[in-house]
This record gives C-alpha cells, structure tokens and sequence, in this order.
C-alpha cells in the first residue's frame, strides 16, 4: 500500500516549455511575443509560491543548448531578461524573494550579468523563498565544471582519490547550499528532463502538465503540489520503512 506523503516540497523546480507554441496558437508573428509572456507567468508562479511556502522556486530560463536558437531569438532573450530583472525587482522585493542564478553565467552578455548581479545583491537578504534562475545552464556542463574541479583538487594533492564522496561532488555543483529538488514540473506535455538538474533531481518526483509555460497560474502550481503531496517518497526504502505504523 502507498502511503501520500502529505508534504509542501521545499524545492521546486520548474521546466518552463511551451512559449514558441503558445506565440503560434495566439497567432502572433514571432516567438518572442510567447516568452514576454513567459516572463509574466514566471512572475505569478514565484509570487504564488512564496505565499504557499515553498522555499527554493528554481527555473530553467535559457538551457546551454538554447545559444543554437536564430541569434534574432537569442538576442531578445537576453533582452527580455534584462529588461524583467529590472521591471521585477520591485515585485522580489515585495515578496522577500531573493534571487540566484546557475549556469555559466560569464557566457552571458555583460549587460545582463551587470543587472543579474545587481538584482542579486539588491536582494540578498531577503528570506522569504530563493528564486533561482537557470541560465546558459546544462547539467552536463555543471558536472564537467564539477569534475575538472575535483581533478584539481586531486592534482594539487589537495583530495585523495579514495576520500570522493557523493557529498564532495556536490560542493563543486553549482547548487552547492541548496537542498536538492523535491518536485520537477514540466509545462507543454513534453516528458523530458532536456539537461536539468540530473544530480540533483535523483529522488524528485516529476510532474507533467500540457498547459503551456505563459498560461501556467496558481491553480496549476497547486495542482503539481496536490499531486506531490499525494505521492509516496520511498528513496529505495521499503513502503513499511516509510510509513512503519500504517497497517
Ligand atoms: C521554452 O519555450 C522556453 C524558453 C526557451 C525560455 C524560457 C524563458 C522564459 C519563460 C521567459 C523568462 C526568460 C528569461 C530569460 C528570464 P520554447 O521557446 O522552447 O517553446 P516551444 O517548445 O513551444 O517552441
């Protein structure tokens, strides 16, 4: 028998998917017009999330793969990030939001490292949830950066070989102090991870939904969360293990 684990998740990951579709379905012209929108859901999303109590709201905003895209695309991306990082500051701090970013950010243009970083510190020590935003971000270039570190460290005498330990690797991750995922959603009815968080979402449950990204809301947030809540998080153990006193 499952047992729900009835639980709020302390971090929740989102893969934002389905601008480009819902720009085509609105009948706009291009897609851009579908991640300005995207940016409104992401703001309703966090500022939901915070008030329910979730703790980490991570996002993959731009994967690594995104760079591929007609530069036209690219180019507005980062312009649409600039211009919300600015716009929204008001709404992180309304909400004591405080804001990360992962990924290899020294790719991104300086203009939009120049506001990421100044939004970041402006809200530094708010404490209320952490929003974190995934940019020019791959999982498997998270772990080669974490593996060159480590071989680092081994060369420079520093680690022994022997003492690697799942917790090493993750202090070279970029999420490094921050719990792992307890719940991936994905938008659009695509059932892929795409490159996200592959470490850190070994035990997370996942949640599917075909609503795409600019028309998710807290009704669909709730819903992932309802769901989650209804699951039962064994992490390899048995059903008794988990629930010992449930007949
Ligand atoms: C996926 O939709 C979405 C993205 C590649 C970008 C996500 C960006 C936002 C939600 C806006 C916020 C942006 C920043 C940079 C803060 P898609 O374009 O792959 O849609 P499709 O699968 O329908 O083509």
């Amino acid at each position: 028998m499952s047992t729900p684990n009835n639980s709020l998740p302390q971090h929740v990951a989102i893969i934002m998917d389905g601008n480009g579709r819902w720009a085509k379905k609105q009948g706009f012209l291009t897609r851009v017009r579908g991640h300005e929108s995207g940016v409104e859901a992401l703001r309703r999303t966090a500022t939901a999330a915070a008030e329910i109590g979730i703790r980490y709201l991570t996002v993959y905003a731009f994967s690594s793969e995104n760079w591929a895209r007609p530069k036209l695309e690219v180019d507005a991306l980062m312009s649409i990030l600039v211009n919300a990082l600015h716009k929204e500051l008001s709404t992180l701090q309304e909400n004591r939001i405080k804001l990360h970013a992962i990924g290899r950010l020294q790719d991104l243009p300086a203009v939009c490292q120049r506001q990421l970083n100044e939004v970041i510190e402006a809200t530094a020590t708010n404490n209320r949830m952490t929003l974190t935003l995934a940019l020019s971000y791959g999982s498997r270039e998270e772990l080669v950066d974490a593996f060159q570190h480590v071989a680092r460290e081994a060369a420079s005498g520093r680690l022994r070989p022997e003492d690697l330990d799942a917790k090493t690797v993750e202090r070279f991750l970029y999420t490094t102090d921050m719990p792992d995922p307890d719940l991936v959603i994905r938008t659009s009815g695509e059932q892929r991870i795409s490159n996200f968080l592959l470490w850190q979402i070994s035990y997370a449950e996942l949640f599917f939904t075909p609503v795409l990204w600019p028309d998710f809301d807290r009704p669909h947030l709730e819903e992932a969360l309802a769901a989650y809540a209804g699951r039962e998080r064994r992490k390899g153990l048995t059903s008794e293990q988990v629930a010992p006193n449930v007949a």
